[in-house]
């Protein structure tokens, strides 16, 4: 149960607080943070309290706080977009939202009430609003987040729990831009196994995948694809997006069975991709089958999908020996008719048939 009552008060940044906004052509991407930041805190007596908006800065953490050692830690990425005559649009806030209470109740953590987190959320965004980027592409990275904060070293979920959202001016995820990525098809590690976390946005999956991204960057590859932990053949998702493949006129991405990520932008592009006449199919895919279609080419594209990769094409892919390069490396018409038509109406330039934007002011 939530008190709607949750008050958030504002205290904003004096002029000192403020920093100097970066160049907008170098954002790079989570570098430089906005001058205001939302936090409220959660424990059993008071349930959500103490909401704010308050001057960016840092916090104060016992050492025994149960985050930094039992990793009781969730977040989420979304984005605010400057478009169309300078309105400022969140994409799908609710899903994000959703998304991260459903996290909340996997990692045994509390709830907390959507619809004043989002009001929250539009306030400082519009407090905020010279920091969302005017230049093309570039927008505002949005990461709410919560942790445990309870001082206690027993393993149980812990009673006190800190939420916060900071914001940062991005540009493109990776260094390639729009470029097609490079993918190495892990064979040693997994990400996630049935009845796992897979599928919560909990910071322990990140961490888990490091040594695999690390490992892969080394070899030459921007990213890795992640296959089932059981089996090792299924195609799961790629380091930080969801993945879809395009065999012959069938669009395919993994279902949503507990081991990947429920991703907003993998969401759209099912919708977008459907009502631009594909067949789309939410199933298996196994490694050897986007093999087979490669050998027999029928394999024209692959794209990953997230909110901080947009629509990520891939260019080629490495299993084992085996080094597959899709639609001669470049771009294929599908994954940037996706793009296009995802940011025209993430920017607010197209109609919204969907009704995803909401806009802050
Ligand atoms: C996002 O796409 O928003 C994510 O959280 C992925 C992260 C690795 C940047």
């Amino acid at each position: 149960m939530f008190k709607n009552d949750l008050e958030v008060t504002l205290h904003k940044a004096s002029a000192d607080q403020m920093k100097p906004k970066p160049d907008q052509d170098n954002l790079g991407f989570g570098q430089f943070f906005t001058d205001h930041m939302f936090t409220m805190r959660w424990d059993r007596q008071h349930g959500w309290h103490d909401a704010s908006i308050q001057p960016y800065q840092a916090f104060n953490l016992d050492p025994a706080a149960m985050v930094l050692h039992y990793g009781q830690a969730i977040f989420e990425g979304m984005k605010a977009y400057r478009g169309k005559d300078d309105q400022i649009f969140l994409f799908r806030p609710d899903d994000n939202f959703t998304r991260m209470n459903q996290s909340a109740v996997r990692m045994c953590m509390p709830r907390f009430p959507q619809d004043r987190v989002l009001q929250a959320l539009r306030a400082m965004v519009y407090l905020d609003q010279e920091w969302v980027p005017r230049t093309a592409g570039a927008t505002l990275y949005i990461r709410p987040t919560m942790i445990a904060t309870e001082p206690a070293l027993g393993l149980r979920p812990a009673e006190e729990y800190l939420f916060f959202i900071i914001n940062c001016p991005v540009g493109a995820y990776y260094a390639e831009g729009f470029n097609p990525t490079r993918i190495y098809v892990e064979d040693k590690y997994v990400r996630a196994m049935p009845g796992g976390v897979g599928n919560a946005k909990t910071a322990g999956n990140y961490a888990a995948s490091v040594r695999a991204q690390v490992e892969a960057q080394e070899k030459g590859y921007t990213q890795v694809l992640w296959l089932d932990a059981v089996e090792r053949r299924y195609i799961e998702e790629v380091g930080t997006s969801n993945i879809f493949f395009l065999i012959e006129d069938e669009l395919i991405t993994p279902p949503l069975e507990g081991t990947i990520l429920p991703g907003i932008t993998r969401d759209s592009v099912l919708q977008l991709a459907r009502d631009f006449g594909y067949r789309v199919s939410e199933r298996r895919l196994t490694i050897d089958e986007v093999i087979a279609a490669w050998k027999a080419g029928t394999l024209r594209e692959s794209f990953g999908t997230g909110t901080a990769a947009v629509i990520a094409p891939v260019g080629e892919l490495c299993y084992k020996d085996t080094h597959i390069e899709i639609n001669g490396g470049v771009t294929g018409e599908l994954s940037q008719r996706l793009y296009d038509e995802l940011q025209a109406i993430q920017f607010g330039y197209r109609e919204d048939p969907y009704k995803w934007r909401v806009r802050v002011g």
